[in-house]
């Protein structure tokens, strides 16, 4: 069996056990350094992973129901997020976008045959109106939902609101900001890593998680592993001790 078709069937039967009905299966998946950076800085893209993880990307994507991204990641890589280096079906764009920053450039306004959702906080939707900037919404459907303590876009409810409108499965490709944010709320249900043989010393994929003890750090157990091309792959299910705050 190939890396592609054994990570493809164990995300299969993953995504089959998961009971919850509330929210989708949650798949985080990015490419990384061995120090864990994700990119040089936070405003700039870096082009990680070799060939074969780029499909495996594209693969990973075409398995999944939605993909999710920060506003950060959609201002500094411009993404399609969509399938071009697999066979497949694009995923639901969505992007969380609390102040409604998307630009007026974004390849997202214009995807192929998904409108991209952004999900915003109540105060962003009241900010748009009040600018009456119609632009603001081209190529996009909003959806104003409550905020978090730190006044951006509620996991939970985004999860829930993307489960009643038809999401089983979500594939999060970061940024940093998301996967740190989903790891903290305990919301992410399994990991696809792309390890690149580099030291970046750059911009890190998971930042403080709040977290008190050892025991209380995610896991991810059983460990799957595989080269693919240059790169190293790692995968497996997330759990999460007691104790993050
Ligand atoms: N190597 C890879 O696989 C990979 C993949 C993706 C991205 N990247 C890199 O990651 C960098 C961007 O990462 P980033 O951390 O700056 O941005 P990000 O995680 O893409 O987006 C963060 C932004 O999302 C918004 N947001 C809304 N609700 C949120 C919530 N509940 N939790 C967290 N964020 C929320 C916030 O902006 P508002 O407050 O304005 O809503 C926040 O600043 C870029 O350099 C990109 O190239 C690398």
């Amino acid at each position: 069996m190939t890396p592609n078709q054994k990570i493809e069937q164990w995300l299969t039967t993953a995504k089959h056990s998961f009971s919850t009905a509330e929210r989708p299966f949650v798949t985080l998946s990015y490419a990384q350094s061995l120090d864990g950076s994700i990119a040089l800085r936070c405003d700039e893209p870096l082009a990680l992973s070799g060939r074969q993880s780029l499909q495996l990307t594209h693969q990973l994507r075409s398995l999944h129901d939605g993909i999710l991204v920060g506003i950060g990641t959609v201002i500094s890589d411009n993404p399609q997020l969509t399938v071009r280096h697999w066979e497949g079906v694009n995923p639901q764009p969505i992007v969380l976008d609390s102040k409604l920053r998307m630009p007026i450039t974004a390849r997202l306004r214009h995807s192929p045959d998904k409108t991209c959702w952004v999900l915003t906080t109540c105060e962003g939707e009241n900010a748009r109106e009040s600018e009456s900037d119609l632009d603001h919404s081209q190529g996009l459907e909003i959806t104003a939902l409550e905020g978090n303590a730190d006044g951006r876009v509620c996991l939970e409810g985004a999860l829930k609101l993307l489960r009643q409108k038809g999401i089983t499965s979500l594939m999060v490709e970061g940024g940093a900001a998301v996967i740190t944010a989903f790891l903290k709320a305990q919301l992410a249900d399994a990991i696809v890593i792309t390890l690149v043989p580099k030291l970046v010393g750059g911009y890190k994929a998971v930042n403080d998680l709040g977290v008190s003890s050892k025991a209380a750090l995610p896991a991810i157990s059983p460990l799957f592993s595989s080269p693919l091309g240059d790169d190293l792959v790692v995968w497996g299910q997330l759990s999460y001790g007691d104790g993050l705050q």
